[in-house]
């Protein structure tokens, strides 16, 4: 089955009857930019053991590369590692000697996570024009609920940008530039492994962007929230996806579908004439999504039941978990609002949502 079939298989199975939430925060690590790339995430070892984090890899690229391509790739890897740019080569490298985990395999880590992400993000603006930004993020992992993690990027000694991530992953989903703006990124097409895999040599070769590394390299760039759009919407990258920025004036939320080489379409909230809010799931805005994969309109309809009036970072997290905006394979929701730092929160879902258990 491919990942958007099981993805399918997965929201039909579904049961609306049940609504046990169990939520948990996840660890919080800083990570000091004015360290050496390589041994940066040393402080990942605080939180977790070595042991558990490299069986935890090994078994989402188990689960994302089939065995006979993890064996073929690996030579391929070894020698594509040295076309890795700095800081990401650097890092990769010190993860794999702090873990004691074979370099290809965090190479591997760090790609199988670029695909198969699927997603809901919210961008809303209240009345008195403060902007709230959400997102689930779906993985059909149950690990990653346990490799989920807070990080503060750390610069000249004060908490530069943060975001969520997984253990051993240096790019980022979601984040936030304090009093500038937020970004989150879902997945846009179904790209498989074997895609990934060839957009990945040309990548390096064409010197093309994974999606998570511009959302890092944006929340620490970037001066505001026009530059970030500005960023996200032009820079090439390895795959298409959605990003979602909400920054900290009026009007200022925006989705922007991305092609490979530049921006598909960009759709900003237009509050002046209804447009309060924007939702993205997996499809493009102006498409009618399949039928089985109701999220965007039930996403919809809770926003418009919770009303501009109402909107704030508690009803946001309320509409992030009306079954199956939150579903089985829900991982983590984060809801922020870059105006107020501080409110940054994390829930990850110990058991997905509306599961059956
Ligand atoms: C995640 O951690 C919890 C609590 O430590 C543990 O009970 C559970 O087995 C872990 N799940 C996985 C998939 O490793
Ligand atoms: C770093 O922080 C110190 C003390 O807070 C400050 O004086 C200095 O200007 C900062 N340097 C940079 C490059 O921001
Ligand atoms: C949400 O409200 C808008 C404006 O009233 C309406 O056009 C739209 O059909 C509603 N959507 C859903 C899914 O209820």
């Amino acid at each position: 089955m491919t990942n958007f079939q099981m993805f399918l298989a997965v929201v039909q199975l579904l049961c609306p009857m049940t609504s046990y939430q169990i939520v948990f925060a996840p660890p919080v690590i800083n990570v000091d930019l004015d360290e050496p790339p390589e041994v940066r995430w040393a402080p990942l070892l605080t939180v977790y053991d070595a042991d558990y984090l490299k069986k935890a890899a090994a078994e989402v690229i188990d689960t994302t590369v089939p065995k006979w391509v993890h064996r073929a790739v690996s030579p391929v890897v070894e020698a594509l590692e040295k076309y890795i740019p700095p800081p990401y080569a650097g890092e990769i490298r010190g993860l794999a000697s702090q873990f004691g985990a074979s370099l290809t395999d965090v190479v591997l880590l760090n790609f199988a996570y670029e695909i198969s992400a699927f997603c809901t993000s919210i961008v809303a603006q209240d009345t008195s024009g403060h902007l709230y930004h959400g997102r689930n993020l779906d993985y059909p992992h149950d690990i990653l609920r346990n490799l989920t993690i807070n990080v503060f990027f750390v610069k000249n000694g004060t908490a530069a940008f943060r975001g969520t991530s997984f253990a051993g992953y240096v790019g980022l989903w979601t984040g936030q530039s304090p009093n500038k703006f937020t970004i989150s990124g879902d997945q846009r097409g179904k790209d498989q492994w074997y895609d990934w895999w060839k957009n990945w040599v040309s990548a390096f070769l064409l010197k093309r962007s994974p999606v998570s590394w511009l959302v890092r390299e944006t929340l620490e760039e970037a001066a505001d929230f026009q530059d970030a759009v500005l960023r996200l919407a032009n820079v090439p990258l390895i795959t298409s996806v959605y990003y979602i920025v909400a920054g900290v004036k009026p009007g200022e939320g925006v989705v922007v579908t991305r092609d490979r080489k530049g921006p598909a379409d960009i759709w900003p909230l237009e509050p002046s004439h209804g447009g309060w809010f924007r939702v993205e799931t997996n499809f493009d805005h102006w498409l009618i999504p399949p039928a089985v994969d109701p999220r965007r309109d039930v996403a919809i309809k809770a926003l418009n039941a919770t009303g501009q009036d109402h909107i704030n970072m508690n009803t946001l997290f309320k509409v992030l978990s009306v079954n199956p905006v939150c579903n089985r394979i829900t991982v983590y929701t984060t809801t922020m609002s870059a105006a107020n730092p501080e409110a940054y929160n994390t829930e990850v879902r110990r058991k997905g949502c509306h599961s059956n258990e």
